[in-house]
């Protein structure tokens, strides 16, 4: 079997776009399974080298084909995950019947490796249908699969995230920002680019049943994260703690949006903190150092959030005579 032949399954997420580029760009060959070849298309295929990319289109899970499509290849990845449930896309479905399904296959077809991702600071949240459906997803590969690597990493930013792109257009038109547990709860953020090259060594080593934390170099609260993205959007925000009964009508309302900025089940993660537990490897344990900085990465982007765009800050335009 060909090393270099890799299924992907979420592959025009966050994560999925940054790998695909990285995977084509190092001769992999990826087929990879979306619901819209034409999002996917225009969304992926300028990202990847002409030819190591294959898009193939399932609508549903089509069992027949993924058995087809798990035939031909060494090394299966699955990056598909869900923030909040919708309709058909609830979370047992996507984080625990999705990567049990996934991992036998993996199993009935010898593959080298199935590498999933799943979410860090998880293990206590019992309240959060998001934390256990990702927890019992965990549990099935492990069961079903003896060549696994779950990632745990904590949240990614890239100038491509649903985290600091948001968080930094609300911060901008809202006079006064509220925040959830004092904004006390700690991450250890990890830039994209950092994770991806984890994910890449990774497909390389010869690791297997690992489950592996991974962070970045800092540790800040929710509250110092908005700070760093006022100060880098250049602006002055009251950051207002909610008290909890108040947090819960929010996240109540909020919910009811398309795409909601805050869900009951979000509110009853974020009470946990989402740095190393200890009970795991880590990305520093094997090696695999994650340098980037948040402030000055997030720098690099935040000027299109700023009044008057790239060049307000440093005023280069007021110097044309
Ligand atoms: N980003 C983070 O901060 C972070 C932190 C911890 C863990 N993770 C985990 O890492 C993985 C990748 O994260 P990400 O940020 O790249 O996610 P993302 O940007 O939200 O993308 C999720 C992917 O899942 C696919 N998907 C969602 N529902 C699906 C369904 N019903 N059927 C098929 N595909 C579906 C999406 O496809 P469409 O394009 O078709 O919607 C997309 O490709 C997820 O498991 C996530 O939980 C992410």
């Amino acid at each position: 079997m060909n090393q270099k032949e890799i299924l992907l399954f979420g592959a025009t997420g966050q994560i999925g776009r940054n790998l695909v580029r990285k995977l084509t760009k190092n001769n992999y060959k990826i087929t990879a399974v979306t619901r819209n070849i034409h999002k996917a298309g225009y969304i992926l295929k300028t990202q990847s080298n002409p030819g190591y990319l294959n898009l193939v289109e399932l609508k549903n899970f089509n069992l027949e084909k993924i058995d087809e499509l798990m035939k031909n290849v060494s090394i299966c990845i699955n990056l598909i995950g869900i923030l909040y449930e919708k309709k058909k896309n609830d979370f047992k479905i996507i984080h625990t019947d999705l990567p049990d399904f996934l991992s036998q296959k993996a199993n009935k077809y010898k593959l080298n490796k199935f590498i999933h991702l799943s979410s860090l600071g998880i293990e206590d949240a019992v309240e959060s249908q998001y934390a256990q459906s990702k927890l019992d997803g965990e549990k099935k590969i492990t069961k079903n699969f003896d060549r696994y690597i779950i990632i745990k990493p904590s949240i990614v930013y890239s100038v491509d995230d649903k985290f600091t792109t948001n968080f930094m257009s609300l911060l901008k038109i809202l006079p006064i920002m509220p925040i959830y547990f004092e904004g006390k709860t700690k991450f250890s953020p990890i830039h994209v680019t950092d994770l991806v090259d984890i994910i890449c060594k990774l497909i390389e080593s010869k690791n297997k049943k690992l489950i592996l934390e991974c962070v970045g170099p800092e540790v800040f609260t929710f509250k110092q994260i908005l700070e760093k993205l006022l100060y880098s959007i250049n602006k002055k925000r009251l950051l207002v703690p909610l008290p909890l009964t108040l947090a819960k009508i929010s996240a109540k309302i909020l919910q009811l949006f398309p795409k909601p900025l805050l869900t009951e089940d979000q509110l009853n993660l974020l009470k946990y903190d989402n740095c190393l537990s200890g009970k795991y490897t880590n990305n520093f344990d094997l090696g695999f150092k994650t340098n980037k900085k948040f402030e000055e990465e997030i720098s690099k982007y935040s000027y299109n959030w700023r009044t008057g765009g790239q060049f307000a800050k440093d005023n280069n335009l007021g110097n044309i005579k």
